[in-house]
């Protein structure tokens, strides 16, 4: 019993989590009846029951359609707030929250909304909280790169409140590379730059992540320890991989999570992070993911510290506040 009560107990980052994924059935039902918005299941016990993935594809549909109860600013605020109030009591200290808010404006929602009511519930964590929590929007890459270019332009008004640019959505099919000219452009602007790679996707994905896109961390990157090169390239590099063991098992990326290559990671000497991805959607918010993948590997107090570790050092946090936590 004293390795979960560590994992749970001792102080964290979070890198990598979708706000839209920790929309809870209990709050899109009470956001659809708040908005009169319809949802095509009869009650909350009906939605959980359609969580039941094959791949990254099918957890996608359902979860664009979950979102689609978000419509104002205050919406916004309290999905952010529930998340924020459950990752406080993960002992999560540090959190770097993505959006999607081209899942919003396609639906006729302001990204000043989006990002407005985001970052009021990240100014209370702090402030009520002990949480620092930063944004970070991410493109749909589903969708063209004049489409996230017209994104970025929308929220470039608000640029003071988020912290840098990710993408996210379909990967198999949607390579890094599409997106080159947009990330170049992010980057001239200061922007900080993160992608997701390497989740069902070849390691040349997350090569062109690094070597094109020029992403500072890659999310997930599970598919790296394919590649030798590649692996020596990250932990040479120090690249984090924001890895999220939960959303693995229930995409099918691994049959089980006592197969999945957390320790393999950990021993090649790359700064891999344990983190949630969409907690309400795959069964668990971060220290439900510290506390299954622990007990189904072996995984030990070692490297619960090395994980809480990297998590800071990942972070995007300014050096003098890393180094407090590390
Ligand atoms: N959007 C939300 N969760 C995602 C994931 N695991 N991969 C890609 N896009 C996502
Ligand atoms: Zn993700």
């Amino acid at each position: 019993q004293r390795l979960p009560e560590l994992l749970r107990r001792m102080p964290k980052a979070e890198l990598h989590m979708h706000i839209e994924g920790s929309l809870e059935p209990e709050l899109i039902f009470a956001l659809a009846r708040r908005n009169g918005v319809s949802v095509p299941y009869a009650d909350v016990e009906a939605l959980r029951k359609a969580y039941a993935f094959s791949n990254l594809q099918s957890f996608l549909d359902i979860y664009y359609a979950g979102a689609s109860v978000l419509l104002t600013e205050q919406d916004f605020y309290d999905m952010a707030w529930a998340y924020l109030q459950r990752a406080a009591a993960d002992n999560v200290v540090h959190t770097e929250m993505f959006f999607d808010p081209q899942t919003h404006t396609a639906r006729g929602v302001a990204v000043e909304t989006v990002i407005n009511g985001l970052h009021r519930a990240c100014v209370d964590a702090q402030a009520q909280l002990g949480v620092s929590a930063l944004l970070i929007l991410c493109f749909l890459r589903h969708l063209s790169e004049r489409e996230a270019f017209e994104t970025l332009e929308q929220a470039l008004p608000f640029r003071d409140k988020f912290i840098g640019v990710g993408l996210d959505s379909s990967e198999l099919g949607h390579p890094p590379e599409k997106f080159a000219q947009v990330f170049a452009r992010c980057r001239e602007l200061g922007l900080r730059l993160v992608a997701h790679a390497g989740e069902e996707g070849p390691p040349a994905y997350v090569w062109s992540a690094l070597d094109v896109l020029k992403v500072e961390r890659i999310d997930h990157g599970v598919q790296s320890v394919k590649d030798p090169a590649l692996m020596q390239r990250l932990a040479q590099d120090r690249i984090p991989l924001t890895v999220c063991p939960l959303s693995n098992l229930k995409l099918c990326v691994f049959p089980d999570l006592a197969q999945h290559n957390l320790g393999a990671l950990l021993d090649a000497g790359l700064v891999a992070t344990v983190n949630s991805d969409d907690p309400a959607y795959f069964g668990g918010y971060v220290n439900q993911n510290f506390t299954e993948t622990f007990a189904a590997t072996g995984l030990g107090a070692r490297q619960a510290w090395q994980l809480a570790a990297n998590s800071f050092e990942g972070s995007f946090i300014d050096a003098s506040a890393k180094r407090a936590y590390m």
